[in-house]
């Protein structure tokens, strides 16, 4: 748990929390703050909970150490992680699959150029100073624009009809070279979890102000959460299998959250897989979780059990 990506405090939430859980079913923890890429692991440790988000947590860096060191972990392995924590490639993988996602253009910037590659395109360089008109061309706005390697929503703006798309560029390439834009769909947002096997009931997200920022995720505490989401039987059946579609395309393992928005005619639209979901009492997989009858506390022993080398 810990690390240094931005997602830290997330990741020491749901770290504390994934322990306390073990704890509670018996299991003896060591909680250890992954602070570098060559963390000291005690002597003895038969598997590891990996409770960290972000970069190194989500992107396959620790499963490597873990797989250098004969150490079983829970949740995907190296190859799986780096596409589900990458949203360009996390897109691809969708676009390619069938799996429905928002009209969008994944982008990697490199010195005064932009690769872009919009839906169904090849990729094509534009100047950075011509990126904003190029997107405009090509998507209809309002857009979300938000680093490809990030979670928790960090870095992520929605640009409206006068908004300042070259400014929500600039946070978004401020987190690394990767970025993705994509229509923002009006309407609401699902969430489904997967857990060895096992599709939880799937929930929804009312927050407040309509945007599932930060804030909205962590702070404010006004954001309600409807579980089993109040949608028709066919909407909820067809969430599950995008999810275990999106599960299976991603190669993920073990557990993992996908993250979905709906339009008011009841369109799906694919967001990206979490492969690491918060993990604190009150975090979405938790809750799903426990609509569906299994406490926090046996929720961890489960994903522990699936940990593997
Ligand atoms: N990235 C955060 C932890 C989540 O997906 O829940
Ligand atoms: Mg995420």
């Amino acid at each position: 748990m810990g690390g240094t990506a931005s997602e830290r405090e997330v990741s020491l939430r749901s770290g504390a929390a994934v322990a306390k859980g073990l704890r509670e079913r018996g299991f003896e923890v060591t909680a250890i703050d992954v602070r570098d890429e060559n963390p000291a692991i005690p002597e003895g440790v038969e598997a590891g909970f990996i409770a960290l988000h972000g970069a190194f947590g989500e992107d396959g860096g620790i499963q490597r150490v873990l797989e250098r060191r004969g150490i079983p972990y829970t949740g995907s392995g190296p190859e799986s992680s780096a596409h589900s924590f990458d949203k360009r490639l996390t897109r691809a993988a969708f676009l390619r699959s069938g799996i429905p996602v928002c009209p969008g253009c994944a982008m990697t910037a490199d010195g005064d150029g932009v690769e872009m590659t919009e839906d169904g395109g090849a990729p094509r360089r534009v100047k950075r100073s011509g990126l904003a008109e190029e997107l405009d061309r090509s998507l209809r706005r309002p857009l979300v624009v938000k680093p490809a390697c990030e979670g928790s929503s960090i870095g992520l703006r929605i640009v409206n009809g006068g908004g300042d798309l070259d400014a929500a560029l600039d946070e978004a390439f401020s987190h690394g070279p990767g970025a993705v834009a994509e229509r923002f769909v009006a309407g609401r947002e699902l969430t489904v979890g997967l857990v060895n096997g096992e599709v939880l009931p799937e929930l929804e997200i009312c927050a407040a102000g309509g945007c599932y920022d930060f804030a909205a995720k962590y702070e404010t505490g006004e954001t309600r959460y409807l579980v089993p989401a109040p949608v028709e039987d066919g909407i909820a059946e067809r969430c599950r299998e995008l999810a275990e579609r999106a599960f299976r395309v991603l190669g993920a393992r073990g557990f993992g959250r996908v993250d979905f928005r709906m339009d008011a005619g009841g369109e799906l639209y694919a967001l990206e897989l979490n492969s690491i979901p918060g993990f604190t009492e009150t975090s979405l997989l938790p809750k799903a979780a426990a609509a569906a009858g299994v406490s926090f506390a046996e929720l961890c022993e489960r994903i522990m059990n699936t940990a593997v080398l």
